[in-house]
């Protein structure tokens, strides 16, 4: 190849480089987090998970939604710090009295450990399970028809379990109202009520049990504003207050990350209170409307927000350890030399 060309081919990649970051804003990068902070000692981190998500989503679609809520969740109770996957803690794996309308589905942790276990192999015990997660949230989006973007990386995963209380404190509601699912984004760091908007419209893929959304069909609480063929079809699938049916949240495109589940809103077609009252509601309305009529600008918001949520509350440095196992915390050991304790596990470095 001669030189001159190769010069040029660079300098044209440099420049839509260029072109592709000034066009999406990001988030100022919380200390300790980085681009780039598994770039050389793991160059094959992205490619493993992103090949393999491939795989299983184009057998098992729903797992796109289901990872995608696994960050959302592991995010908001304790921050992204990977607690969530933890066997004990109040929504984590195994756990049989799981806080009720959680509903995390089970193989989703089953995926993030064969992940670890693949990227363990391939690298050494040095990727977290939470910067596993955020991957795995990014690459759900951009399977399904979603933007790509780059995540920062250098989470480290957190000791402590969560525990039934901390978990239903920390997520939101899908009953409450609009004015009050601000503030609590707001009191979590996500102080714009487009993060809120933005971030609603993870809803664009998954699916729902009936019992998050049946009060807004029945007696006494019967949602006003819901398009009375659409309440009608929702009364199919769940024939009775105690249903225990599904709806897709995106009625429209339910398997595609799109701004389908915008225009759904302005239908009146959302499926939660939390969903359709960002419709309702006179401050949230107009960023409603924008994405629905764009959907470069919604997936330009979503991107920023879910870097905001991202780096929430994050264990950096020296803080917390890099799981062996993404349900179970790794064995204290005063055999850090050896990098294994008695029981043979590699500890955390
Ligand atoms: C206003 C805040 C939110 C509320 C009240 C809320 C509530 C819910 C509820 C009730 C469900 C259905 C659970 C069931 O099966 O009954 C659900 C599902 C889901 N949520 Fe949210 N959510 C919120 C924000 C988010 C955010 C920020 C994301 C991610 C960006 C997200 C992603 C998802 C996904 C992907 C599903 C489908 C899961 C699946 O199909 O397995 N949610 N959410
Ligand atoms: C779970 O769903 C039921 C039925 O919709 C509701 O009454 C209850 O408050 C919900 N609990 C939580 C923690 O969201
Ligand atoms: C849609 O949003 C993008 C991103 O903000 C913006 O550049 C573009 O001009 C918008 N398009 C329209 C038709 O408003």
């Amino acid at each position: 190849m001669n030189s001159s060309y190769s010069v040029s081919l660079i300098s044209l990649v440099l420049v839509s480089c260029i072109l592709v970051t000034s066009a999406q804003p990001t988030p100022p990068l919380v200390g300790g987090l980085s681009f780039d902070f598994h770039r050389t000692n793991c160059p094959s981190l992205e490619t493993i998970i992103r090949d393999y998500l491939r795989e299983i989503f184009s057998s098992d679609f729903g797992m796109a939604a289901g990872l995608l809520r696994i960050h959302f969740h592991d995010c908001f109770v304790q921050g992204c710090d990977g607690s969530l996957l933890l066997a004990g803690s109040a929504s984590g794996p195994g756990e049989q009295e799981a806080p009720p309308n959680l509903t995390l589905r089970p193989r989703t942790f089953v995926i993030i450990n064969e992940l670890r276990n693949r990227i363990h192999r391939a690298c050494g015990s040095i990727v977290s399970c939470s910067d596993i997660v955020a991957l795995c949230a990014r690459d759900a989006v951009f399977l399904s028809g979603g933007p790509d973007y780059r995540v920062p990386l250098g989470r480290r995963d957190g000791v402590n379990l969560a525990t039934r209380d901390d978990t239903l404190a920390n997520l939101p509601f899908f009953d409450s109202p609009i004015s009050e699912l601000i503030k609590f984004f707001a009191d979590k760091g996500l102080n714009d009520p487009t993060d809120l908007v933005a971030l609603s419209g993870g809803h664009t893929i998954g699916r729902s049990t009936c019992s998050s959304f049946v009060g807004r069909l029945y007696p006494p609480n019967q949602d006003p504003t819901i398009d009375p063929i659409f309440a009608e079809s929702l009364r199919r699938i769940c024939p009775s207050p105690t249903a225990s049916g599904f709806s897709p949240l995106d009625i429209r495109t339910p398997n595609v990350f799109d701004n389908q589940y915008f225009v759904a809103l302005q239908n009146g077609r959302g499926i939660l209170n939390s969903d359709q009252r960002l419709f309702t509601d006179p401050t949230t309305r107009p960023i409603v409307n924008s994405f629905a009529n764009n959907q470069t600008l919604f997936f330009e918001r979503y991107v920023f927000s879910i870097l905001k949520m991202g780096m929430l509350n994050v264990l950096t440095g020296t803080q917390g350890q890099i799981r062996t196992d993404c349900s179970r915390r790794n064995t204290v050991t005063t055999h850090l030399a050896t990098g294994v304790d008695q029981q043979g596990e590699t500890a955390a470095f």
